[in-house]
C-alpha cells in the first residue's frame, strides 16, 4: 500500500540510453547501448527512450540511432521511444520502428536557439506535420518542455512561459507532456507551479516529470510532484548524463535512487532494484566512470553480482 495520499503505481520512463549516453564524448560502442537496454528491460523497465534521431552533426553520439533500434530486443510490452526534432527525424523513426516519438520544445527562447536552432514557434510549427503523420501511424507522441523552471542563458522561467508552449503543444496535438529542469536549479515551489500549468492544458496521467540532479534537488522534486498526482517520471540508469547546451548540467535523477524512494513509498513500480543497479554499473563500466547513483555505491557492496 502506498503511503497516504501518493499513486499506488508510478511509470519510470528510463531515459539513460538517450539522454544520458548523449553527453559523452567518446562514441559508445553501439553494442554497448543495445546490452545497456537489454540489462534495463531485464531489470523490467517497460518504458525506455533508446535514442535520438537528430542531426549527427549536432549530436554525433546518437547517429547510430537506426542500429540501435534494429539491435534491441523488442519483447512485447516495452514501449521503445526516441527524440524527433522535425519531419527528416519523424521519418527516419518511423522506418526504424519506434513505438513512440518525442518531439522537444523549451520555455525559453534562447534555450530553443541553442538546442534546436529556431525559436519557440518555429520549433512548434515543425511539429504540427509530425504529429498528425505520427498520429495516422498510430504512434504516441510525448512532449517535452526543456527549462521549464530555469534556463542557463535566461534565469528564472515563470510559469505563464511554461504554460503558453504547454498549450501550443497541446494544439497541435501533443499527447503527453514532460515538464523538464534542465538544469535541475527548481525547488518544490517552482517545480509544483511549473506541473500546475501544465497540467490546465493536459490530463493528471499526461504529465510527467523529468528532473536533472545537478542540485541535488531531484527526489524532493519528485516527492512534491507526487503529492499533487504525478505518476509519471524520466529517469536515467545510474544518473548518466548532462544536456550538451547546458554547460555543467548533470544527469537525470538517477533510476536507481528513484526506485529507492518509491520502494520506501509502497509504490509499485516493477521494477528489480538489484537488476537495474547491474545495469547501472555495467554501463558506468564500459564508460569507466564511477558510478553516480548513490544507492547504486551503497548497495553495490553488498549485493551480489549477476
Ligand atoms: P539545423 O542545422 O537548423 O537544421 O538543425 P536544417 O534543417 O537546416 O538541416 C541542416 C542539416 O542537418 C542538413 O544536413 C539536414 O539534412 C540535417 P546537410 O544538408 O547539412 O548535410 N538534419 C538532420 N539529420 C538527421 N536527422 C534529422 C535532421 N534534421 C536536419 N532529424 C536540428 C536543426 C533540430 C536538426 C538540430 O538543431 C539538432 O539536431 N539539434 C539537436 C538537439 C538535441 O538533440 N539536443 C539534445 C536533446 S534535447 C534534451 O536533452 C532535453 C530533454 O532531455 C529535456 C530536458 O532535460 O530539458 C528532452
Ligand atoms: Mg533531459
Amino acid at each position: 500500500m502506498a503511503a497516504a495520499g501518493m499513486p499506488d503505481r508510478v511509470v519510470v520512463v528510463e531515459v539513460g540510453p538517450r539522454d544520458g549516453l548523449q553527453n559523452e564524448t567518446s562514441q559508445v560502442p553501439t553494442p554497448v547501448k543495445i546490452e545497456l537496454v537489454a540489462r534495463l528491460q531485464q531489470a523490467g523497465l517497460r518504458e525506455i527512450e533508446v535514442t535520438s534521431f537528430v542531426s549527427p552533426k549536432w549530436v554525433p553520439q546518437m547517429a547510430d540511432n537506426r542500429a540501435v533500434l534494429a539491435g534491441i530486443p523488442r519483447p512485447a510490452g516495452v514501449r521503445h521511444s526516441a527524440l524527433v526534432p522535425n519531419r527528416q527525424g519523424w521519418e527516419a523513426a518511423l522506418a526504424s520502428g519506434v513505438d513512440e516519438i518525442v518531439v522537444f520544445a523549451a520555455a525559453s527562447e534562447s534555450f530553443s536557439q541553442r538546442n534546436i536552432n529556431c525559436s519557440i514557434e518555429a520549433s512548434i510549427e515543425r511539429f504540427e506535420p509530425v504529429c498528425s503523420a505520427a498520429r495516422a501511424a498510430g504512434i504516441k507522441v510525448r512532449g517535452a518542455i526543456s527549462c521549464a523552471v530555469g534556463c542557463p542563458y535566461e534565469g528564472a522561467v515563470a510559469p505563464q512561459q511554461l504554460e503558453r508552449v504547454a498549450r501550443l503543444m497541446r494544439e497541435v496535438g501533443v499527447q503527453h507532456l514532460g515538464v523538464a529542469d534542465t538544469i535541475g536549479i527548481g525547488r518544490p515551489p517552482q517545480v509544483r507551479a511549473a506541473l500546475e500549468a501544465a497540467l490546465r492544458h493536459f490530463p493528471l496521467d499526461e504529465v510527467s516529470g523529468h528532473f536533472h540532479d545537478t542540485y541535488g534537488m531531484a527526489l524532493v522534486n519528485t516527492l512534491a510532484s507526487l503529492e499533487i498526482g504525478i505518476q509519471r517520471f524520466d529517469a536515467s540508469v545510474s544518473g548518466l548524463g548532462g544536456c550538451p547546451y547546458a554547460r555543467g548540467a548533470t544527469g537525470n535523477v538517477a533510476t536507481e535512487d528513484l526506485i529507492y524512494l518509491l520502494d520506501g513509498l509502497g509504490i509499485e513500480t516493477g521494477i528489480d532494484l538489484g537488476r537495474l543497479i547491474d545495469a547501472g554499473n555495467f554501463i558506468r563500466a564500459r564508460l569507466a566512470q564511477p558510478n553516480g547513483s548513490r544507492v547504486a555505491r551503497a548497495l553495490s557492496a553488498r549485493l551480489p553480482c549477476r
